[in-house]
Formats: C-alpha cells, structure tokens, sequence
C-alpha cells in the first residue's frame, strides 16, 4: 500500500506561466502542511534546458518575488525545492519521452517510490492529445502502480474533438483517474452553494420554480486578454469561461440533491441538469444569446489591437445568454449568464432573485426597494448576502430592502486556493470536484448548436462594447425582459458613442 502522497507529480509545461503562478505557490502550500512532506515528489518537464539545480533557483526567485508565500512557506522553501527535479525533454517529441521514463526509473530506485505517477498536463491544449499517446508507446503506463493524469481546460473545442480526446485519454487511463481540471470547482466559495443549499432547511423548500423569479450568474473581469491573444482568437468567451465555469455554476445552483455526496452522486446529478437545458434551436438563439468584443476606450487598447490577435477577428470577448432548464423544478425560471473581459471590475457571483410576496399591502418606497435576492459572492470579497424586506422607518408602512452579510474576510475566514483543494484531491485520488467525461460532451453537445449557428451566419450581430464598461446594451434588454436589470456592483461609464455592431 502507498500512502496517499506516494507519488511522482510529473509536470509537462513546467517552464510555462500556469505552473509558476498556480501550481508551484499551490504546492509548496501543500508541502506546508507536516502530513504530506516529503511523500511526494515532483518532475518538471519541459524543453528549457534547465538542470535541477537551475531550475530550482529559477522557481526560488519567482516565488519569492511572487508575493504567494507566506513567511512560514518561505522558512520551508528551500526543503521543498529539494524535493522537485527536473527533466528537460520535448512533451511534442515522442522520442524524448525514454529520457522521462529513465528519470523515473532512477528516481524511483532513489525514493522507494513504486511506480505511483501523477501527470499534469500544464501545456498548450495542442498537447493534449500527443502526451497520452507518447506516455503509452514510451511504456511509462506499464509498470505496476497508480496511473493518474490531471488535464487543463479546454478540454477539446467542440464537441467532436472532446470525444476523440476521451477516446484517446480512456484507451490509456481509467476514467477515475483522469482528473479533468475547472478551478472555479476548487473554489471555496463554490463548494460552500452546495452546503448552503442541501445542508440548510431554510433555502431548500424555497429554492424553485415557486419561489424564485429567475437567477443571474456572472463572471466578469476588468482584465483584457493579456499575452493569450494566440489561444484566446480561437477560443473566445464560450469556449474560455462558459463552456465550463459557467456551466459548473449553472450546474451546482440549479442540480437536485444527490442522494450521496460522492463523486458518482455528484457529478451524476451535473449531467442531468445538462441534459435539462433548453436546446438550442437557431430561433432561440437569435433570441437570447449577446455576444460582444471590446473596443480601445479611455488607454485601454481595443481586442483587435491585442497582440496574437487577427485584426479583423470576430472572437466574442462577452457573451450573455438566457438558458431554461427544463425540469419541474425550474420550469419558467431564467438563468441569465454572462462573462467578459475589460469591464469595469472583477467579480464573479450568482444573484438568486426572489419572487415578491402573492399580495402586496405595504407600498414600495422608491429607489430603495430592490427586490429579496440571495447574492452569493464567489470572488472577491468572498461571501454571502440576503437582501429582504423592511419596513422604512418612520412614519407609515413602507417597504424598502436592507442587506445582511457574511464576508469570509471579516471573520477571518480563509477561503484557501483553488488550485490546493484541487491539487490535494488529485493526489488523494478523490475526482468528485472534477469533471466526467460524460459531462464535457454533455456540455459541448449543448453548446455545438451554437458554434454551428456562428459558422452558418456569420452575419450574426457582434456588438463592440468600450473596453471598461458592461458590454452591449442589448445584453441589458435581454434581462429587461424579465423586467430586471444586471446586478452589478458598480456604475457603467458612458461612452454612448462607442457602442456600435461589428
Ligand atoms: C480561466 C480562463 O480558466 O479562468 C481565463 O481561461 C480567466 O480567461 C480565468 O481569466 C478566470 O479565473 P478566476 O479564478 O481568476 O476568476
């Protein structure tokens, strides 16, 4: 038997930014912790020339310039490096895969380490079909011991090549060991609506078609595409944020309670609300799907103008969509999603609208009444919020809204990494907080109606919304026609005259 961190975490893209941001910070924490020391051992591969040593020193200078550590992390920074070795090697080239697999060998012989391998695929999504295939032919997968490999998003682009790339990850692995990574799932904050939901009596009676007018989730940032412009000109924001993110939160707000919270019962109930969504016919597309691409505003340079970028590109940087899951629970209620890039802030949350009460007696005062919603802030200032009814005080009976809160912050709650929670779940071997493969094809089933709507009318409307704002104004009518407006959490600048169709 091997203890749950016995393993070899074998890091493919281990000179790239997802390693050196996320993964390493995520695994010096979880070195920190006295319970897995030293039972773990990681090899970065890549095709940078380091040797051990430099690559260590190259990882001890960005994190400590990070500002990830904390001061205890940085007291056992050193003790954690020793334990990362690094193999220079082309993940694209098969012929260098012997030069990984003789590492393994000579280090296993070192450790004492049975042939327990944990892959990560922290590489371009180009890669992701090679590096299975390489692993097999270079019989790395062979010798006795545990076979796991975890893969980054996108998995796939649509929905044909998501089944080949299944096709090909299950001739090579079992499906309980391939962890398919969404870090919104590692979230705090997102594992907390399954909690507030099945383990509270309060929120459960009422959370339906009877007592909920219709929800609203939102992922936005204030960021543009950065260096990503390469990847990013291909993907877009369906295939970046709602393909997957998106569709998780969808998933946990609207599943039933599995009856076990286990990753069959879990990720079983996901599927079904997939499998509930209102197809996507051409009609109701035209109807309720807004797609956006920011423009150069205010020194914020336009999508066009990003780097890696075409100049005539047509990539959607906001999308906003209004989805029915069509089962008895949630027959008639909206869910109104959207995501984008070069808003005015960062914030991803979900807005559980309340219907009013069935008679009225008390009259609204003005602007102060906003309707009963439970905001569940996901990031930042991490939290939760119920906004109800109250009567304004003073004289006569009149009903405002008055916000309670939790922040995690201001109880000195942590709310952890993502990337830890997932990282430790991966080397316990518990997959229930990532995706099945039959989610993904369920999800890209969905949403390859509407890549195929795009690629047949490419005419179809794409708004240029001014870098730094809300997006287009007909996502706000899409909503209006629940006669409501987006929540969010600061004002929109006008720029009236930058709005315009692509
Ligand atoms: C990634 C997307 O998966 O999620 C990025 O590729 C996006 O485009 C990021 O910026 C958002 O994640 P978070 O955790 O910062 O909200």
């Amino acid at each position: 038997m091997h203890s749950p961190y016995d393993l070899f975490l074998i890091i493919f893209g281990a000179s790239g930014d997802l390693t050196r941001r996320k993964l390493m910070p995520a695994l010096i924490k979880i070195y920190g912790k006295s319970s897995s020391a030293g039972s773990f051992i990681i090899i970065g591969c890549a095709r940078t020339p380091y040797t051990d040593q430099s690559y260590r020193a190259y990882l001890k200078e960005e994190l400590m310039h990070s500002g990830a550590l904390t001061g205890e992390e940085t007291e056992v920074l050193d003790d954690f490096l020793s334990i990362v070795h690094y193999q220079p090697m082309d993940p694209a080239d098969e012929n260098t895969y012997p030069l990984l697999n003789n590492r393994l060998k000579l280090l296993s012989g070192l450790s004492g380490n049975h042939g327990n391998y944990l892959f990560y695929l922290a590489t371009p999504p180009l890669l992701y079909e090679l590096v299975p295939a390489c692993l097999c032919r270079a019989g790395l997968l062979e010798q006795p011991g545990l076979k796991r490999i975890i893969v980054e998003k996108p998995f796939g682009y649509d929905l044909a090549s998501a089944q080949s790339l299944n096709k090909i990850y299950a001739a090579c692995f079992r499906e309980e060991d391939i962890y398919r990574i969404d870090h919104f799932l590692g979230k705090e904050t997102v594992q907390n609506i399954m909690v507030t939901r099945f383990g509270s009596a309060v929120y459960e009676p009422i959370w339906n078609r009877n007592y909920i007018d219709h929800v609203e989730i939102t992922a936005v940032e204030n960021m543009g595409i950065g260096t990503r412009g390469g990847y990013y000109d291909g993907a877009g924001a369906l295939r970046d944020m709602v393909q997957n993110h998106l569709m998780q939160l969808l998933a946990i707000t609207a599943m039933e309670p599995p009856a076990r919270f286990d990753k069959n019962g879990f990720r079983n109930e996901v599927i079904k609300v997939y499998q509930s969504l209102r197809p996507l016919t051409d009609e109701y597309i035209r109807d309720n799907v807004v797609r956006g691409q920011y423009m150069a505003c205010d020194g914020r340079i336009g999508y066009r103008d990003e780097k890696g970028v075409r100049p005539d590109s047509r990539t959607e940087t906001y999308i906003a969509m209004c989805l029915y899951v069509d089962n008895w629970r949630w027959q008639g209620v909206p869910f109104y999603i959207r995501t984008g890039k070069q808003m005015p802030t960062k914030v991803t949350e979900i807005v559980i609208h309340f219907k009013p009460a069935p008679m009225q007696m008390f009259q609204r005062k003005g602007g102060r009444y906003k309707g009963e919603a439970l905001i569940i802030r996901i990031q930042p200032d991490e939290g939760i919020l119920q906004r109800m009814v109250m009567k304004e005080p003073g004289a006569g009976f009149y009903m405002g809204t008055m916000e309670m809160d939790f922040t995690y912050d201001r109880h000195d709650r942590d709310t952890g990494d993502a990337y830890v929670r997932l990282l430790e779940d991966s080397l316990a071997g518990d997959p229930t907080l990532f995706t099945r493969s039959d989610a993904v094809e369920e999800s890209w089933a969905y949403f390859d109606k509407l890549l195929a709507y795009w690629e047949s009318y490419p005419d179809t409307p794409l708004y240029g919304y001014p870098a730094g704002t809300w997006g287009p104004k007909e996502a706000d009518v899409l909503i209006n026609r629940s006669h409501a407006r987006w929540t969010n959490p600061c004002k929109n600048l006008t720029h009236a005259d930058l709005y315009c169709r692509l």
